[in-house]
């Protein structure tokens, strides 16, 4: 296909999605990077490093249009049975991006704050590490929030938040009739943000894989059949495109 076309139909799609309501925060459920590298007769690392790659643009794209808080799953905790070489592959990739993250001019140009959710003491110390340096790094940015969730599930984060809640109550720091859906939200490990406004799954899965299940009670959903490492701006567009409709039809 001409990409000269395609630039068209990008600028085209960008100018008519900028007039509208953008969402705040965005989710991503990055599904596919085996499916992807399989059909184009690549190794699984080097699907995942496209994955990797992708999700660089992503943050561009994201940032371009005006969402401010993109929240992405890297990693859930079901992924932890996978292959240990498959695992040891991803651990070292994590180690290489949060120490590149930590120096991405990119990163401090945007004042991208960097923050990790999910069970860090699933992980090996050396990418608690790195993670630890990009956050301590970005830790006073608030021009974006970039969020990764690594060893991450929904049904925990929602257990940890019970777990905090609850010694707040055991010490008399909350009484039992505080406990509301606000101030509990703040318990969960997205717990600075507002809920996502739309979570995009890519790869054809219309799953929520045990993602952000208290935070994704109003969101919006979008499906993509696009594996992930070929995700295109155009299809992100398209997806903002469609949340703008639904906001259009559910609005005044
Ligand atoms: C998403 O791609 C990335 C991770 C979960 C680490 P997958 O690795 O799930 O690729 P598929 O879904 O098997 O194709
Ligand atoms: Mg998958």
């Amino acid at each position: 296909m001409a990409s000269g076309i395609y630039r068209w139909y990008e600028k085209r799609l960008l100018r008519e999605v900028k007039q509208g309501p953008i969402p705040q925060h965005l989710a991503i459920i990055m599904d596919g990077n085996r499916r992807y590298a399989e059909d184009a007769g690549l190794s699984y690392a080097q699907g995942h490093e496209k994955g990797r790659d992708k999700l660089e643009e992503m943050l561009d794209w994201s940032m371009s249009v005006g969402v401010k808080i993109m929240t992405v799953f890297a990693f859930s905790t079901e992924n932890l049975r996978r292959g240990t070489g498959e695992i040891d592959y991803l651990m070292d990739m994590f180690v290489a991006n949060f120490t590149r993250l930590a120096d991405d001019p990119r990163v401090h140009k945007h004042r991208i704050r960097v923050s990790v959710i999910g069970q860090r003491d699933l992980l090996p110390e050396r990418v608690t590490e790195a993670i630890s340096k990009a956050e301590e790094r970005t830790r006073d940015y608030d021009g974006y929030f970039f969020n990764l969730a690594i060893a991450y599930g929904g049904r925990e984060d929602i257990l940890q938040g019970i777990r905090r809640i609850a010694e707040e109550v055991k010490s008399e720091k909350m009484r039992l009739e505080d406990i509301t859906e606000e101030s509990f939200s703040r318990f969960l490990y997205t717990g600075d943000h507002p809920d996502p406004d739309l979570i995009l799954r890519t790869s054809g899965e219309e799953r929520i894989s045990n993602f952000l299940l208290w935070q994704l009670a109003y969101s919006e959903l979008y499906f993509s059949d696009v594996y992930w490492p070929g995700f295109r701006k155009i299809d992100f567009l398209r997806a903002i495109r469609d949340y703008q409709r639904r906001i259009r039809r559910f609005g005044k």
